[in-house]
């Protein structure tokens, strides 16, 4: 394994923790998960998945194989079925006469609000649809989105679901060049962007990073992007290139409210999502029809006890990640739950807004990830506690494992002591939650995500591949195939299998360290690979590490995830100037501007997100014999401790020099 083992800060308080909340009875006789379900996956998973696929989804043409396991680690789940995701989602719900049900309650960032129905939706996605088409979209093209969290978002996803073009959703935080190189990647035809959005009170723009990512850039040959369709939201000026750029209202608003879904193979691509690894390009997570529908459905409806004639859901992810699409778009509306999207940041206008919406749209399951919840507890708790937060009965988790702290102070603070807490683990490449409590089932504690979903194998190995027993750590790994399984990485299938499949014969390797509690209940550690996560946000340690690299000052870099108590890791990274360019960071001042001029080329050359919180000029990296740095020791000074052994380090007085040029920046 790689030298930078599991980061866990909180493990000594995670080890200690013996808290138990038991379902209260009243919950569970209303829960839509009972025990039963655990014995009846048990009993028959294959059988157990079926059932979920035939009763939560509605098939064109009805499967009758389950899984096809003959190409592994390629799944084919209810392959000769055939479906279409956004019918779905819409359509047979307004077929069903639930039209005039609210399907999404948006509040934009200044305060707009637009109720849309499931008849209404049905009516703006055939309309979306009927525009792809007519701008040369077919089944199988790919089509980025990069827009905010806007009704057109989730229009425009189901749009292309609609007519079987994979979606790639790219994160509008990420950057001109992140967007170039995944648009590159996933070649895609047409991009779908906003002139901007509502961030922190003012318009944010997204079109003019469409605009570079688009331009030609060293001799690169000229992009597979035919057409940028463009949501007016903040009215703000745009460039146009004629020809190319169409106004999403001249396209939409004046296209046909009908329009037949393709019923699409249950294993058509349904999106690509990018996502950080653990080398420097971001891999494409391919995601296809049938499977994934399924297990985003089943986990809502089970995970969230989700009533769909009466909850009033609300995730609160963008839809540049994963739990967007499958807590904010299929899952949700899969089953016709009502929802409540929005726009902006949590402290616009003032930092109580989220709760200000809770009590507003009477939300009663939220779905929140603990960076959030950490965020909350900082800005004190007479915040929440100036709105009716009574309508919550379900409280959700996602992102990163959760300290008992912010675990008990969202239980106490926001669920009145009453609401059951789900920590939901899973990953972008698992498309749907994993392993979690069920609410009405589980006695749930702090700080553990406890078991896996019934239908779900999962477990904590060691070195060996052995199962650990109770009360051991080890790495996580999921011993069987599940339904929205990734079918692999966009155009690179051996890196799929390098990946996940090569650590452990036969396991899917998670990438995260865990550990079993007395009880053979999972508590997450953390990555124990290159990947930091960021409030609840991937990055990759060696993609920041080449984008500082490619900056003409630095000579060499090194990047750590250092524990941080409100994001669970900040970046700090570890930099050698070129020789030239040494003198630079010799005085305070001249030190700053460095800093600064690369945090800066971070952002533009990734996003904002991955700009490090610190970055330190040093003379020396610390190195093993073979080369390799060691991450570990760096982490030790990003984090202010003793710095550990640093035996097996080719020159062993590297991490004096390291200490000895930080107090002479200082
Ligand atoms: C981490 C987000 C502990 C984990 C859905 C995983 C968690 C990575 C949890 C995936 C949790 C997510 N407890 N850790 N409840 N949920 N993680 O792909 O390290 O953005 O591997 O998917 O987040 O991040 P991704």
């Amino acid at each position: 394994m790689p030298d930078n083992e599991t980061t866990a800060p909180s493990l000594e308080n995670l080890l200690h923790e013996t808290r138990a909340f038991p379902p209260g009875p009243a919950f569970a006789a209303q829960a839509n998960a009972q025990p039963s379900l655990y014995e009846e996956a048990a009993a028959d998973r294959l059988g157990f998945w079926a059932a979920q696929a035939r009763e939560l989804v509605t098939w064109s043409t009805p499967f009758t194989q389950t899984l096809d396991w003959s190409d592994a680690p390629v799944a084919r789940w209810f392959a000769d079925g055939k479906l279409n995701a956004a019918y779905n989602a819409v359509d047979r719900h307004v077929e069903a006469g639930l039209g005039d049900r609210v399907a999404l309650h948006f509040e934009g960032e200044p305060g707009d609000t637009r109720a849309v129905t499931y008849a209404d939706l049905q009516r703006e996605v055939s309309r979306a649809a009927n525009a792809l088409t007519a701008l040369g979209v077919t089944t199988g093209d790919r089509v980025v989105v990069y827009l905010p969290m806007l009704v057109e978002s989730v229009v425009a996803m189901l749009a292309c679901a609609r007519i079987g073009a994979p979606h790639s959703v790219v994160f509008g935080g990420f950057s001109a060049d992140a967007l170039r190189s995944r648009i590159a990647d996933a070649e895609a035809k047409l991009v779908i962007t906003a002139d901007g959005g509502y961030r922190r009170g003012a318009p944010s723009a997204l079109k003019p990073a469409v605009d570079e990512a688009l331009a030609p850039k060293d001799g690169q040959p000229a992009t597979t992007v035919e057409h940028v369709l463009v949501v007016r939201r903040t009215g703000q000026e745009v460039d146009w290139t004629e020809g190319r750029d169409v106004w999403w209202h001249d396209a939409v608003e004046h296209a046909d409210a009908f329009h037949e879904p393709v019923q699409v193979d249950a294993e058509h691509p349904l999106f690509i999502l990018y996502t950080s690894g653990t080398t420097g390009k971001p891999k494409g997570i391919l995601h296809t029809t049938g499977g994934y529908l399924t297990q985003a459905a089943y986990t809502h409806k089970f995970v969230f006890d989700l009533k769909a004639e009466s909850d009033v859901y609300w995730c609160t992810a963008d839809i540049g990640w994963v739990t967007g699409h499958s807590y904010v778009v299929y899952g949700p509306l899969t089953n016709g739950a009502t929802q409540v999207i929005y726009e902006g940041t949590p402290d616009t206008p003032h930092r109580g807004r989220w709760w200000e919406l809770v009590e507003k749209y009477q939300v009663s399951i939220l779905y929140t990830a603990p960076t959030a919840i950490r965020t909350c507890m900082k800005w004190g708790e007479d915040i929440p506690a100036g709105f009716d937060l009574s309508s919550l009965r379900v409280l959700g988790s996602v992102g990163e494992p959760i300290n008992p702290e912010a675990w008990m102070w969202y239980r106490r603070v926001i669920g009145g002591d009453t609401a059951p807490i789900v920590d939901t683990w899973w990953q972008t490449e698992t498309g749907g939650i994993m392993i979690s409590p069920l609410p009405g089932v589980t006695a749930t504690k702090p700080g553990s995500a406890q078991v896996a979903l019934p239908g779900i194998v999962a477990d904590v190995v060691d070195d060996e591949a052995h199962s650990v027993p109770d009360g051991g750590g080890g790495y996580l790994v999921l011993s069987e195939p599940w339904p929205a399984m990734l079918r692999g990485i966009w155009g690179d299938l051996q890196r799929f299998k390098d990946t996940y499949w090569s650590r452990f014969e036969g396991l899917y390797f998670a990438g995260d360290g865990a550990k079993k509690d007395e009880d053979g209940d999972i508590w997450l550690l953390g990555r124990v690979d290159d990947v930091m996560n960021v409030s609840g946000h991937r990055l990759s340690t060696t993609e920041i590490e080449s984008a500082l690299v490619s900056h003409e000052v630095v000579a060499e870099a090194a990047v750590v995830g250092a524990a941080d108590e409100t994001t669970g890791q900040a970046v700090v990274a570890f930099v050698i100037l070129r020789g030239e360019h040494a003198d630079r960071a010799s005085t305070p001042e001249g030190a700053q501007e460095v800093q600064a001029e690369l945090r800066n080329h971070v952002a533009k050359e990734i996003g904002p997100i991955a700009k490090p919180r610190r970055i330190l000029v040093v003379p020396e990296l610390p190195k093993t014999r073979s080369g390799k740095i060691m991450r570990r020791l760096l982490r030790d000074v990003a984090e202010n401790r003793t710095v550990g052994d640093a035996t097996t380090l080719a020159d062993s007085s590297v991490m004096d020099l390291i200490s000895a040029g930080l107090a002479s920046t200082k």
